[in-house]
């Protein structure tokens, strides 16, 4: 399958890797579509990307995860590249999780901490990334507390842009992750009912998530109290509602996030164990639930406030698969943006010669 992977995208390529056996799954039986290129050279969000691409995306990570279960942990598709890890946020995930998918495809990590960095002495977003472009970077991974962060980087670098986290806009690596989990559980998307509940007015996962999973054909309802709605709500193509009993029983998936308390201003909940009360996951209300109801938190997970620890624990969630799967799906993304660009320069250095 990985073989298959890469091939689609670089015959080249596809020779070097040679080795890993083919695995059938749910989803990877998909000989018959039609070639694909993918030639996007950053991953900014999910909002754009056709069904063609976030699929693609999702195919090639089925091919990755074959090689978490090598003796030998390694691939040589990112050999001699340079990724670097901006991060101006707090993360344990994501960022362990880039490092990892970077060096299992071979590339040289670079990490980066804003805390610990010249942006402590005032240097802007724009010259850390243009400095660090200097000493050869190729992939740069960017989390911000701006939204429009990556975006603003990926207009002023040449190296490819991906985005980790932008303020409360897009993660589009989480939303992947989290549409891969589903889709190993239950192979299409179309036509499930998925519940993210909480505060989404921070929630840059829910952001991603709504965009994939709409794109993909599944039915997305928000649920939390008012004041976790962000303006706007009725623009986004989700069904909303205030009362978690009232929908609970119908849903195929449960996506719990946390209360983004650093990044809430002026109070929006009367009481944090009043929140639990009626939008928490709790053992007693998990009785309303489908019995195969899929369970998902993005992490860090508050035991006790969006979700019960037996719940977070038990035999429905898939909070530990998430965080597993991330890794395919990062090695994929690294994978796809890195082939778009050099593509792109084989490209431009086509028009050069003819001209
Ligand atoms: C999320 C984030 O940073 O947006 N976490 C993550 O990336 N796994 C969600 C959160 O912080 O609540």
């Amino acid at each position: 399958m990985l073989q298959k992977a890469i091939e689609k995208i670089d015959p080249g390529v596809a020779k070097i890797e040679a080795g890993p056996q083919e695995t059938e799954t749910k989803h990877s039986k998909r000989k018959s579509e039609p070639k694909f290129t993918w030639c996007r050279k950053h991953l900014l969000g999910l909002q754009d990307l056709s069904r063609e691409e976030l699929l693609h995306i999702l195919d090639t990570a089925v091919g990755f995860e074959e090689i978490s279960r090598r003796s030998i942990k390694k691939a040589p598709a990112l050999r001699g590249k340079v990724m670097v890890n901006l991060f101006f946020e707090d993360s344990t995930r994501t960022r362990n999780s880039f490092t990892l998918a970077a060096s299992r495809l071979s590339a040289d990590v670079l990490e980066f901490t804003a805390k610990a960095s010249s942006v402590s002495k005032g240097e802007t977003l724009r010259d850390t990334a243009r400095n660090l472009e200097a000493m050869g970077i190729d992939i740069v991974v960017i989390r911000h507390s701006s939204g429009g962060a990556p975006h603003l980087l990926s207009q002023c670098i040449d190296a490819c842009v991906v985005n980790a986290g932008d303020g409360f806009h897009e993660h589009p690596t989480q939303g992947l992750l989290d549409i891969f989990t589903i889709r190993q559980l239950r192979g299409d998307l179309k036509g499930l009912k998925v519940a993210i509940v909480g505060d989404i007015t921070h929630s840059r996962v829910a952001r991603s998530n709504i965009w994939g999973l709409h794109t993909l054909g599944a039915e997305v309802f928000l649920v939390g109290p008012a004041t976790l709605m962000p303006s706007g709500v009725n623009q986004l193509p989700v069904s909303v509602c205030h009362d978690f009993d009232e929908i609970i029983g119908q849903m195929d998936v449960l996506n719990m996030l946390r209360i983004q308390f650093e990044r809430i201003g002026s109070p929006v909940l009367p009481s944090v164990r009043e929140y639990s009360r009626l939008f928490g996951l709790t053992v007693d209300r998990m009785k309303r639930a489908k019995k195969d109801v899929i369970v998902m938190h993005p992490g860090p997970i508050n035991r006790g406030l969006e979700i019960d620890s037996e719940v977070a624990d038990g035999p429905n969630s898939t909070i530990l698969k998430q965080v597993s799967n991330g890794l395919a799906v990062r090695m994929a993304v690294l994978f796809l943006v890195n082939h778009a660009a050099a593509d792109k320069t084989k490209r431009s250095e086509a028009t050069v010669e003819m001209i």
